[in-house]
């Protein structure tokens, strides 16, 4: 595998595999100097056409901590504002010199584009609704952690709540956690359901307080207003008596829940403050292991066909 496109490029087989790989990496980010020299040499450049706050710097401190150079693109203060195309851009920065592009864009197959245009490998941090295959790699990383078992996901039940329509992270995950076996069911208002959900290996609701008992895993999308061009519900009050995760609801899940979301949170519309800090809430776990499942990834990419997890854990 020379990019990371879809969580499809991996498989099952492959999703384990970085999960594994990432153990090493939880153990090296948890030293005094959490740096290895596994891609020493190599350059790693950020090409981000859409704001970020986690994954930008999980990938750029990923990066770093495996000893690579690292190039950091913002559309914000680039000739993109010039006028400047998406292929020139891209070209322009892969003519310096790089081993691996990250790329997040507002428009679905962006970083496929980018594949055929570069010969660089290609790292997805989110294409428009589609995907964005590292979240997923992170989110099923937690679980695994949080619930102590190297392969706590066959008969999993996890719940996506929200605004599935617009999110790239429903569609990573529904491929991620079902291809390891858990049993996922979409809940949203019709109105934030995808048009079509022929082939989603899922089940669906629009109660959540039906399904809320039977839920190991609860995970809360953002509402992405930004994605909206007309009211897809009545207000955000009403959005959240129904589907938000509000202190009570979070009391009636079973004591082994476990509550996620992947950021930014809208506080007070589909998750509560008070819920976000509970002990069974894992969000600030996922930021966290971003960077550990961000420096698998980079090296299952780049690091030498040769170097192995012992290079990992004796550097
Ligand atoms: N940060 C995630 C994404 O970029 C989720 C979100 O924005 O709601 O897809
Ligand atoms: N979860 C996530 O992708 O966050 P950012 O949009 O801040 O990168």
């Amino acid at each position: 595998m020379t990019s990371l496109l879809a969580v499809e490029d991996l498989g099952a087989t492959g999703i384990r595999e970085v999960l594994r790989l990432a153990d090493s990496f939880v153990e090296v980010s948890e030293r005094a100097i959490p740096r290895v020299p596994a891609l020493r040499g190599r350059t790693v450049a950020t090409v981000f056409f859409e704001d970020s706050t986690r994954t930008r710097l999980s990938f750029e401190t990923a990066a770093k901590r495996l000893s690579a150079d690292t190039m950091t693109f913002s559309v914000s203060t680039s000739s993109v504002n010039k006028g400047e195309s998406l292929r020139d851009t891209v070209e322009t920065v892969a003519a310096m010199g790089i081993d691996a592009m990250i790329v997040r864009h507002r428009s679905a197959g962006v970083p496929w584009q980018v594949s055929r245009w570069i010969d660089a490998s290609i790292i997805n941090a989110g294409d428009g609704w589609h995907e964005h295959p590292t979240q997923a790699l992170l989110d099923c990383y937690t679980v695994r952690q949080a619930l102590g078992r190297d392969d706590p996901f066959p008969g999993l039940r996890v719940a996506i709540v929200g605004d599935i329509k617009h999110s790239r992270v429903a569609r990573s995950n529904v491929a991620a956690f079902s291809a390891l076996g858990a049993r996922v069911t979409l809940v949203a208002p019709p109105t934030l359901m995808p048009p079509s959900l022929e082939g989603w290996p899922v089940e669906v609701s629009h109660d959540l307080d039906a399904v809320l008992a039977d839920t190991d895993v609860v995970y809360l999308l953002r509402i992405q207003a930004e994605r909206m061009n007309e009211a897809l519900f009545p207000s955000l009050r009403e959005y959240s008596a129904r589907y938000g995760m509000t202190r009570e609801r979070a009391g009636r899940l079973c004591s082994s829940a476990l509550i996620m979301h992947p950021g930014p949170m809208n506080r007070g519309v589909e998750i509560a403050a008070e819920v976000s800090s509970l002990p069974n809430s894992l969000i600030t776990r996922q930021v966290t292991n971003g960077v550990a499942v961000r420096m698998a990834v980079l090296f299952r990419l780049l690091g030498a066909p040769e170097a192995s997890e012992a290079l990992v854990a004796h550097a």
